[in-house]
């Protein structure tokens, strides 16, 4: 069996669509593609951008594949990983009739992707008492009963910050091997120093890893991601994916910062903000009103409140927002904070040692 098998049957060899600029990215005269000769304003803004962009932006491709040490065609370059997620689902999911596998509490869109198109999310609850360890078992027990087409797993876990060891993923993707795709979420991996579960990707292709540069790389406005996947499952996914999912701000921006040079760069952020979030964590354990704060492998804290309404208010009072999760399971009180600048992060617990919440 190959893992193509476990596309949607009507998907099978289909082919992609062949966009003016898939066939021919070099010329001196571009007649081809029904664009704009020239754009309408001067300026380095809109240079180019009468013209259509490369459907997959070559220098990402190739940074991508060096950087998570994949061979090209195993890339896929996404609108952000919420469009690969999107993808996964469409390409894998049988509406109605198939579902999908999730961990709660974590990440809002593996459910709802599912339920746009018409797919049942099954859940196998990570266990508050046990610090919400993802346990492969208790997905695989879940996912017995036939039927669940993806598995999501985000590591770490978005927004409860637990890491979950590649032997996790590895002992879930064999049970699940031939049945389903295991999809790995990586948005929060460089704030963990962990190994990606890429490495895993040739030897049991059911598994696909989604990346970002939304996070550690500072360019989520740009919407760029990527879907790291088995050549033959990445193949079927260009050809699902929209003609031109990048846009070209968005190409040149992602490839301006995700280079050798920008890694380094972004390793010392990062370094200073995993700095900066066990500085915040020990801060926030002595705010009155604060009862715990987990511990996290990602760049935000879930700080658990005895009253979290009043922490939001005192907090929204002053201008700062912070992202309510108390009504996830295991999370009563649960406030995620994003570790921002220092001097962010210092507004933020003034604000809350003054309010006595
Ligand atoms: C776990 C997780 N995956 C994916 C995303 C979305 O990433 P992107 O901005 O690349 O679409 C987020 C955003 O918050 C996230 O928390």
């Amino acid at each position: 069996m190959s893992v193509l098998d476990l596309a949607r049957a009507h998907l099978r060899g289909v082919e992609p669509y062949r966009s003016a600029r898939s066939l021919a990215l070099e010329a001196e005269v571009f007649l081809d593609a029904n664009e704009s000769p020239r754009p309408l304003r001067e300026g380095a803004q809109f240079e180019g951008l009468n013209r259509y962009p490369a459907p997959q932006p070559p220098a990402l491709v190739r940074e991508a594949a060096r950087y998570y040490g994949v061979p090209a065609a195993s890339v896929v370059v996404t609108r952000g990983a919420d469009e690969g997620i999107d993808l996964l689902v469409r390409a894998f999911v049988e509406p109605v009739c198939e579902d999908v596998l999730i961990a709660p509490p974590t990440y809002g869109v593996y459910a709802i992707a599912a339920r746009l198109h018409g797919a049942a999310v099954r859940e196998a609850p990570l266990d508050a008492a046990r610090g919400f360890a993802f346990d492969a078992d208790a997905a695989l027990k879940a996912a017995r009963p036939g039927g669940v087409k993806i598995a999501f797993v985000c590591r770490p876990n978005n927004p409860t910050g637990t890491g979950v060891p590649l032997a996790a993923v590895e002992r879930l993707a064999a049970g699940l091997a031939e049945r389903a795709l295991v999809a790995v979420d990586e948005a929060y991996l460089e704030f963990s120093g962990g190994s990606s579960a890429a490495e895993l990707i040739a030897r049991l292709p059911n598994v696909v890893v989604l990346k970002t540069l939304s996070k550690a790389w500072g360019l989520a406005g740009a919407r760029v991601g990527f879907l790291l996947a088995a050549p033959e499952l990445a193949a079927l996914l260009q050809a699902v994916r929209a003609p031109y999912p990048i846009s070209a701000p968005s190409a040149r921006a992602a490839e301006a910062v995700f280079d050798a040079a920008g890694e380094a760069l972004m390793r010392r952020s990062v370094a200073a903000i995993v700095a900066e979030r066990a500085r915040l964590s020990e801060r926030l354990l002595r705010v009155p009103g604060v009862t715990r704060v987990l511990p996290s492998e990602a760049n935000f804290l879930i700080a658990v409140f005895a009253n979290k309404a009043a922490a939001l208010d005192a907090l929204r009072s002053r201008g700062i927002i912070a992202r309510d999760r108390s009504a996830e399971p295991g999370l009563d009180g649960g406030v995620r904070i994003t570790v921002g600048t220092p001097e962010e992060n210092d507004r933020l617990l003034a604000v809350l040692e003054a309010a006595r919440v």
